[in-house]
């Protein structure tokens, strides 16, 4: 395993064609997007992709994304082009938006996980725009992570989670978006919105109308469309995660109190507590600076070894609809 550590605006050849060569040799590359780190392999060698899966532990039934450098590529992709994924590649790419379209053949059942349909992004990142350029096949790239567990926006948290599974780490810095693309489902009769990024509802229905959000039955499933990956327990540190409304805080503040006695405990907070605590990070108040730290405050106080961790509930509004779903999959159990 090699790290090497590139400019994130302005990467050095040499660098991007030692990432790219051991791409198409079929060997698992990680590399900076603006969302999260991805962990990338050449998304038309089912041998490579496979590496992916078992590197990451993940579920054989969750579908990976693939990465290209340009829409025009994406399309070579998808079997049918519809006016709305026209029009979101062209307001959104490159960019934190993920596409999902019926896939040609010519892209492996591997990289599906055996569905109809293929996710497809092109990303923003200098580094990772480079690095599709010069492999010059569509990437697949789950985030750099073992599955549930919390995403990397570091190079070294890839290397913390992933290690030698990996053959290669593009070194560019922390991300800037920090949690990962919003994924629209263009495969059915109206766009549907299976994951929430930082790229609102509002936003995208500015662009193509009326966007489906995913809605829990009462059986506990998603509708209209599910998303395999959408599994309930996710991005989840290892400490317990207490997520606690803000009209819920007085409680909250006793429950840190009693623990705080015998536990290593710590807090993700939009308002400071009364209370003295191993670790406590204050977060920012406005959506997109919050979800660029979101990650990493996880990582440092897994890192710091607390046991239970207290996270303030952001406000319910469409602009913090990405972190709130972040969170809440944190504290699933
Ligand atoms: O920002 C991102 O999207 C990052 C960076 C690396 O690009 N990637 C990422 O990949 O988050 P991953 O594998 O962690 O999440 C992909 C999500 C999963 O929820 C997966 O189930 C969904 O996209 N997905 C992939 N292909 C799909 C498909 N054909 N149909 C429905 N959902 C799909
Ligand atoms: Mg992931």
């Amino acid at each position: 395993m090699r790290v090497l550590t590139v400019d994130p605006d302005h990467p050095a050849a040499i660098a991007i064609a030692e990432a790219a060569t051991a791409l198409r040799q079929g060997r698992l590359v990680a590399f900076p997007t603006e969302t999260v780190y991805g962990l990338g392999a050449n998304a038309l060698d089912e041998r490579a992709v496979r590496a992916i899966f078992t590197a990451k532990g993940r579920p054989s039934f969750n579908p990976l994304i693939a990465h290209v450098a340009e829409a025009e590529a994406a399309r070579q992709c998808a079997a049918v082009w519809p006016v709305a994924a026209e029009h979101l590649a062209a307001a959104f790419w490159p960019g934190p938006l993920t596409l999902v379209l019926p896939k040609r053949p010519h892209i492996p059942d591997v990289v599906s996980a055996g569905l109809a349909t293929v996710a497809l992004r092109v990303p923003a990142h200098p580094v990772a725009r480079a690095l599709l350029r010069a492999a010059a096949v569509p990437v697949a790239a789950p985030s750099a992570n073992r599955s549930t567990e919390v995403s990397p926006t570091t190079a070294g948290h890839v290397l913390k989670g992933l290690g030698e599974s990996v053959h290669l780490i593009l070194d560019a810095g922390p991300t800037s978006v920090g949690i990962e693309s919003t994924v629209v489902d263009l495969s059915g009769g109206r766009p549907a919105l299976l994951r929430p990024g930082t790229i609102s509802q509002a936003e995208l229905e500015a662009v193509v109308g009326p966007v489906l959000l995913p809605v829990r039955n009462a059986m506990g499933e998603t509708a209209p469309r599910p998303s395999p990956g959408m599994l309930e327990r996710h991005y989840a540190p290892r400490a317990t995660v207490h997520l606690f409304a803000p009209e819920r805080r007085d409680r909250a503040v006793e429950e840190m109190r009693d623990a705080a006695e015998h536990l290593r405990i710590g807090a993700m907070l939009l308002h400071p507590v009364p209370v003295q605590l191993g670790e406590r990070i204050i977060m920012p108040a406005e959506p997109g600076l919050y979800a660029q730290r979101l990650y990493s405050a996880l990582h440092e106080l897994d890192d710091a070894g607390c046991d239970h961790i207290w996270i303030e509930q952001v406000p319910d509004h469409v602009a913090w609809a990405g972190v709130r779903d972040r969170l809440t999959r944190a504290a699933a159990r």
